[in-house]
């Protein structure tokens, strides 16, 4: 089965706390799973970026309940392409709080192909390396 996957930043609209983030991603979670797509957001308080990856169909139905979410606004896809293989396969959707400057970091990093190096470098590169250098910590054992 081919892959796919997706990465956008936006902005949020009105007040969050984590119990209503908590809430909105365990939907998306629940939809996620049906769909087969794995992926993450990050959150700075003013800004989302999330990761979204899986069979193709299942990707664009995703970002489709995404896209017609009021909860945010002003949404740039930052790449989208094929994926050879998982990069976050262990969660269905899992928000992390991030600071402003790691959401900048990913956003503004190279996201030509979701490529992630297979050589170990003492500072990340592409948009992916950063991305999971940032989930690194949090994954699951
Ligand atoms: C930042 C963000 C990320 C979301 N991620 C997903 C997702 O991964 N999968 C999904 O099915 N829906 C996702 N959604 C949509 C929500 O699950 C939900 O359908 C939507 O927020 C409800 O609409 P509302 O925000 O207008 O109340 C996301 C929404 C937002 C704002």
């Amino acid at each position: 089965m081919s892959l796919r996957a997706l990465a956008y930043v936006s902005h949020v609209v009105g007040p969050w706390d984590r119990m209503s983030l908590d809430g909105l991603i365990a939907k998306a979670a629940d939809f996620n799973s049906e769909a087969d797509v794995t992926g993450v957001l990050l959150f700075d308080g003013h800004r989302f970026l999330q990761y979204l990856e899986g069979p193709e169909e299942g990707v664009d139905a995703a970002y489709h309940r995404v896209c017609i979410s009021t909860s945010h606004s002003d949404l740039i896809v930052l790449s989208q392409g094929p994926l050879a293989r998982r990069l976050v396969p262990y969660w269905r959707m899992h928000w992390l709080l991030a600071d402003p400057g790691q959401v900048r970091n990913v956003a503004h990093a190279d996201w030509m192909g979701f490529i992630r190096s297979e050589r170990r470098r003492e500072r990340p590169r592409s948009a992916m390396e950063h991305l999971l250098s940032y989930l690194n910590p949090h994954v699951p054992a």
